[in-house]
């Protein structure tokens, strides 16, 4: 079983998606972990996006996902970091599919509606930098989904 972190961006919860994406996510048969609505000051989102601290669009898409509300979910099913891959479609709205979230909602780069873990690793320090390590094991503790 593999866990990921996935953000609808501030565009996607204006625009009223954050039940069309859940429902995505539980019809796939992934198991919702932990989810908050959350507004994230810059230091976290700088952290989150550092990996693209050197792009030139570096400053917007931090004033971007700061400029409203997100909802930071953690996900867990099988594979769960390539398929939701998969699910959400790629960034360019030019080549993202039909049928996927971005292919379906999305129309430019810059506000795409959701964000996803692209390894194992990021999807680690990014579940830590928006749940802390403390609550997430806390809710695994709670929420046992074994027998899902
Ligand atoms: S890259 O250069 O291929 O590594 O970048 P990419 O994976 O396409 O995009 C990384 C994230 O940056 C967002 N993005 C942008 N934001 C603002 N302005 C511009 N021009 C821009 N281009 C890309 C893109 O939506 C990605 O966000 P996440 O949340 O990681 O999907």
């Amino acid at each position: 079983m593999q866990r990921t972190f996935i953000m609808v961006k501030p565009d996607g919860v204006n625009r009223g998606l954050i039940g069309e994406i859940i429902k995505r996510f539980e019809q796939k048969g992934f198991a919702l972990l932990n989810a908050e609505l959350m507004t994230i000051d810059r230091s976290k989102a700088e952290y989150h996006y550092m990996e693209h601290q050197e792009k030139p669009f570096f400053g917007e898409l931090v004033d971007f996902i700061t400029s409203g509300p997100v909802f930071a979910m953690v996900w867990e099913g099988e594979n769960i970091i390539e398929v939701s891959r998969l699910m959400i479609g790629k960034t360019s709205p030019t080549e993202a599919m039909p049928g996927t979230i971005r292919g379906d909602f999305a129309f430019c780069k810059e506000e795409n509606v959701i964000h996803g873990s692209d390894s194992l690793q990021s999807a680690e320090r990014e579940i830590e930098n928006f749940f802390g390590l403390l609550k997430r094991h806390r809710l695994e503790d709670d929420f046992p989904f074994e027998d899902r």
